[in-house]
């Protein structure tokens, strides 16, 4: 089955680790639609990385299939990074940045990763998006140099920087004070209206659900129940 309005599609997903007992991820199947920013919310230890994870293509499930703009994933993990290099930008949990570059080289880092060959300069469409965040007279500046909220907006241009279809990002409010969150979470609203692309957020915070376009509720690696 393909489709097109479906950035990613997840059909009856399971998925364990090698040392793990029972599923991790248990018979999910959700649709991830363009233009949307999705919330995947529950308790720690739900799977909630888990599955941002298999949604992002940097793990593959065990069973049941996944579909990334409708092209089947093949579970070896054979040819994945390509794919994930040009459409998917991440925040992780932790490590946002790396502590020995400065904001300017840690917001490039994907595009070295890319293609080592480019010039590791900025150009006109990454400055546009420094301005929307209010980064760009931190350029030079080291992690360290920096708010909470500065970093987790350098952490989002990052994310940002190969111009990604998909942005999967992993509590990138957990360590903001509410109104810094508010913050992060409408600057995604403006990048979907925007440049046309897609959230999808772990978190456990949840005054901030109201701004999803679909909240998915995981319970010991299952949903629960999905808000749209
Ligand atoms: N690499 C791994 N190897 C083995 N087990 C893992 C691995 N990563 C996660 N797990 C286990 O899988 C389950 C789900 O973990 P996951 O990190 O997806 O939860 P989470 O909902 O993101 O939790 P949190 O809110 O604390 O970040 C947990 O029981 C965890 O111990
Ligand atoms: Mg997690």
């Amino acid at each position: 089955m393909k489709s097109i309005l479906n950035i990613v599609l997840l059909q009856n997903v399971y998925k364990k680790y090698p040392d793990s007992r029972d599923w991790v991820i248990k018979d999910i199947s959700i649709n991830i639609e363009e233009k949307k920013l999705i919330f995947i919310c529950g308790p720690s230890g739900v799977g909630k990385s888990t599955l941002l994870h298999i949604i992002g293509l940097m793990d593959v499930a065990n069973e049941g299939n996944v579909y990334f703009l409708g092209e089947k994933i093949m579970f070896d993990g054979k040819d994945l990074s390509k794919l994930r290099l040009e459409n998917v930008g991440f925040m992780f949990q932790y490590h946002y940045l790396i502590e020995n570059l400065t904001v300017k080289e840690n917001i490039l880092l994907p595009l070295w990763v890319k293609n080592k060959k480019v010039f590791f300069e900025l150009n006109d469409y990454i400055n546009q998006y420094l301005t929307i965040l209010d980064i760009e007279k931190l350029l030079d500046r080291f992690p360290y140099e920096l708010s909470g909220g500065e970093q987790q907006r350098v952490a989002l241009a990052r994310a940002l920087v190969n111009n990604p279809k998909l942005v999967v990002a992993d509590e990138p409010t957990g360590n903001l004070d509410q109104e810094n969150a508010k913050k992060i979470v409408t600057l995604m609203k403006d990048f979907i209206e925007k440049f046309d692309m897609t959230f999808v957020v772990a978190t456990h915070n949840l005054e901030l659900t109201k701004f999803a376009d679909k909240v998915i509720n995981l319970k010991d690696g299952k949903i629960v129940s999905i808000q749209v």
